[in-house]
């Protein structure tokens, strides 16, 4: 057990058994939380205890469709609560955090131009394609990360500008020094949008003191799998901009005139969130952001430190093993750590053979490939080391001390004696031969 262990929030599935391909079963050690965190326990049980309830949202005239327009309405408090946005913010319910960022982009005013890093994931690198891109590649240190946005910015000080930040990397774990870019951003009239979306689950989140002016992040990330996630910040260019999606819900008034609709269009929130409202989502997400808020973050911070430690400290250790980072190995960070396997030939290993061997053997879930975000895979790993690709391994709430030292073993073994079971690679990548593991009945 961890010394925060005791304090943290239950998850659902944390005794679920998995099987091997030589018969046994053994607890899922899932090691992806980066990827989608398991659903906490009391969200479970609050989304249970509204599902009777659950009716359409905005829409109806029954009784269970007011309690839907309430919990869907609420859920916006806690949200704003749980990432310190000031009165004024507008809380949009997305889908996740990259729809989040592709809505935001729809709302730039004519002209924006957007400065980003080339180690953004997907979500927060490709959706400005419409804007003025400018990029500031990749930088050497977080000093370098402010030197470079200072020298953009004073050489483009004209017109609607925003700031990509990401707040922790998916890849590396490395935190970005956010307040810091915001405060350059601001200096020079910019505006700031932060992917939160793999800090929200390990640290607290205050946008306010911050200074960035959105957030986006995902229910999948933060224990609440139910296809919700948010954007959170200023109101005004998301009033001005045509909805996102064109739509019922969207739309005040429609007509005809001369042959042709006529809409009027809802205000803030509801011009964005066109189509029947994920109330289920957005009140599992909420109920997650009230859970943890409650929790404490020193019980999460201390559990997940201690993990992430000896994860880090143990695939150091490990022959063959490079930890993949962009700014040194005391720079702060989350428990996300990618990693490259060279062989005892010093060639580079299958990165995926590896990953499908520690899921089939030992129960393992990493994740494999170059994470949705190639620009900095192929930066950190080069292609000394084969095709941009590496392993990753995450940690949080459903994390266990147990699953961190089967890894290490796990992995150590498997380096030095090889797999124990026969592997083919097919269209869908590496997998067992025969294999004898049975899938849930649900799937049968
Ligand atoms: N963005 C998610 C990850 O890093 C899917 O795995």
């Amino acid at each position: 057990m961890t010394a925060g262990a005791d304090r943290i929030p239950g998850i659902v599935g944390a005794r679920l058994l998995v099987p091997l391909v030589d018969g046994r079963w053994v607890p899922d050690a899932n090691l992806d939380h980066a990827a989608s965190a398991p659903c906490l326990t009391a969200v479970q049980d609050e989304v249970n205890r509204f599902l009777p309830w659950y009716s359409s949202v905005h829409r109806g005239s029954g009784f269970t469709s007011g309690v839907s327009t309430r919990v869907y309405e609420r859920a916006r408090a806690s949200v704003r609560s749980f990432v310190g946005a000031g009165p004024d913010d507008c809380v949009l319910f997305t889908r996740n955090t990259t729809d989040s960022l592709n809505l935001l982009a729809r709302a730039l005013p004519p002209g924006t131009t957007v400065f980003r890093f080339s180690a953004d994931h997907h979500a927060a690198l490709l959706p400005w394609r419409d804007a003025e891109v400018r990029r500031l590649g990749m930088p050497a240190g977080p000093d370098d990360a402010l030197r470079l946005l200072d020298a953009v910015l004073a050489a483009a000080p004209d017109g609607p500008r925003l700031v990509v930040i990401t707040a922790v990397s998916n890849v590396t774990g490395e935190v970005w020094p956010v307040a810091a870019l915001a405060e350059v951003a601001h200096r020079h009239g910019a505006r700031v949008v932060l992917d939160a979306a793999q800090l929200v689950p390990h640290q607290p989140l205050d946008m306010t003191a911050l200074g960035v002016d959105w957030v986006a992040f995902s229910g999948h990330k933060l224990y609440a799998p139910f296809g919700a996630g948010v954007l959170v910040g200023a109101p005004d260019w998301l009033e001005a901009a045509e909805p996102y999606l064109a739509g019922g819900g969207a739309s005040a008034l429609v007509a005809e005139e001369a042959g042709r609709e006529t809409v009027t269009w809802a205000e803030l929130p509801h011009r964005h969130e066109a189509g029947t409202p994920n109330v289920v989502g957005a009140h599992a997400l909420a109920v997650a952001c009230d859970t943890l808020a409650a929790t404490g973050w020193e019980a999460i911070t201390e559990h997940e430190r201690e993990l992430a430690d000896r994860l880090r400290r143990g695939l150091g250790e490990i022959p063959g093993v490079r930890l993949l980072g962009m700014w040194g190995p005391d720079h702060p960070r989350v428990g996300v750590v990618a990693f490259t396997v060279v062989d005892r030939t010093g060639n580079p290993a299958d990165q995926e053979l590896l990953a499908a061997v520690l899921a089939a053997e030992h129960g393992i879930g990493i994740r494999h490939g170059a994470f949705c975000a190639h620009q900095v895979v192929r930066h950190l790993v080069g292609d000394t080391e084969g095709p941009s690709r590496a392993l990753r391994a995450s940690v949080g709430l459903g994390t266990t001390p147990e699953h961190v030292e089967r890894l290490l073993t796990a992995l150590a073994g498997l380096l030095s004696e090889g797999p124990r079971w026969t592997y083919k690679h097919a269209e869908a990548g590496w997998a067992p031969v025969p294999d004898p593991r049975e899938e849930p009945d649900f799937l049968r």
